[in-house]
């Protein structure tokens, strides 16, 4: 069966069609502001063993499904496996997030390995065949990893919430070496993303959290082309498998990303004017996003008003309702009950 004639309204927006009203998935669907994320979570070691460990991921995946009916399901893991699998020490602590054993030089880059990649990553995809079997029949699979630029921040910075500083700076003073890290993070990630939708991923997406701290020559180098090399390799082996960018707070650069890489689709961040995507970015580019995730906490009519001009701006376009970034935690789960109501032109309670 083809994607056109899928029953799945997802997998038909990816095909090419616009449907109203548009399929809905949210980044970090899965997660803490959910009291049932919560009770599992409490029950696990670490959050990498969680992610390794099959029945638990399976089962955060579908609680949002159960609790609000999102066209789209993805895979609970995190971007950071892909260091960790190919031999750096990632540990995520409690109310710090990610930290890492930095690597900042050219030792540091012969100690990863990445022969052991996909052997280390298997019970993930373990977890997507589990999901293919159990998401509801009208529900799309996304599998996703980190773009290499945004995982090369993780790797050298060793943390999160900063701008890349060393990164750019290494990325400056040494492009062999930096080129070298980009080489790596290339190849785990298409093996990566090859494997899970031959597990049965039907859609893939590609985070680069942290494209917008690049200059135009550095987002070139290291969003665009590292992203392209993804694609190509990706579609070489699963030419049918839609893939999605997110090169968040790229802004001007965005349709050169689109036009280069070949993603198949964008996620937009809140910055980005949808009138303007709307115009600007080819028509076979299917647009995703882009609600501000504040939006979500605060709810009610400012979150309804966004909603309905962000409807109204895509329009007869094929387009995914989406964030512009993940749910926090501190959002309420009744907001994005009201939010799918609103979207889906449903009566509020
Ligand atoms: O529904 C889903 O989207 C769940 C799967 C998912 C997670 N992380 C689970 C997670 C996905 C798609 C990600 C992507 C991810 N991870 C990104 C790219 C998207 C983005 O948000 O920019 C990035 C940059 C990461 C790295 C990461 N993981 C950070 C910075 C943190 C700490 C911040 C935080 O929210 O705690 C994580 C931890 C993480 N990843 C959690 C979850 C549910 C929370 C950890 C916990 O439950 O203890």
């Amino acid at each position: 069966m083809t994607a056109k004639l899928s029953s799945k309204p997802f997998l038909r927006v990816l095909s090419g069609e616009a449907l109203d009203p548009p399929p809905i998935w949210m980044m970090r669907q899965a997660g803490r502001y959910l009291p049932e994320y919560r009770e599992v979570r409490a029950n696990t070691s670490s959050f990498l063993d969680f992610c390794y460990t099959p029945d638990a991921a399976v089962e955060v995946t579908l609680q949002p499904l159960r609790r609000y009916g999102f066209d789209a399901s993805i895979l609970f893991a995190d971007i950071l496996v892909i260091p960790d699998a190919l031999g750096q020490k990632v540990e995520f602590k409690e109310g710090e997030g990610p930290v890492l054993e930095p690597i900042r030089d050219a030792a540091g880059l012969d100690r990863l390995n990445l022969d052991g990649v996909l052997d280390h990553l298997a019970p993930i995809m373990e977890t997507v065949r589990r999901l293919s079997q159990e998401i509801p029949a009208t529900t799309g699979l996304i599998g996703f990893a980190g773009s290499p630029w945004t995982v090369a921040v993780y790797m050298v910075e060793g943390r999160g919430r900063t701008d890349g500083e060393r990164a750019r700076d290494w990325a400056y003073r040494a492009p062999d070496e930096f080129a070298r890290l980009m080489d790596i993070l290339v190849d785990a990630t298409s093996r990566y993303l090859i494997a899970q939708a031959k597990a049965g991923a039907e859609v893939l997406q590609l985070f680069d959290s942290w494209a917008g701290v690049l200059s135009a020559a550095h987002f070139r180098s290291l969003v665009i082309e590292p992203t392209r090399r993804i694609v190509e390799n990706v579609k070489a082996a699963m030419p049918d498998t839609p893939i999605i960018g997110f090169p968040r707070q790229g802004g001007v650069m965005i349709p050169e990303y689109v036009e280069k890489t070949g993603v198949d689709g964008v996620s937009l961040d809140h910055s980005v004017p949808l009138e303007w995507a709307v115009a600007t970015l080819p028509k076979k580019c299917v647009l995703q996003g882009n609600l501000d995730n504040r939006l979500l906490v605060v709810g009610g009519e400012a979150m309804d008003h966004a909603i309905d001009q962000i409807l109204t701006a895509t329009r007869g376009r094929p387009f995914v309702f989406n964030l512009g970034h993940g749910i926090v935690p501190q959002t309420p789960p009744e907001n994005v009950a009201r939010a799918m109501k609103r979207i889906r032109g449903e009566q509020a309670d």
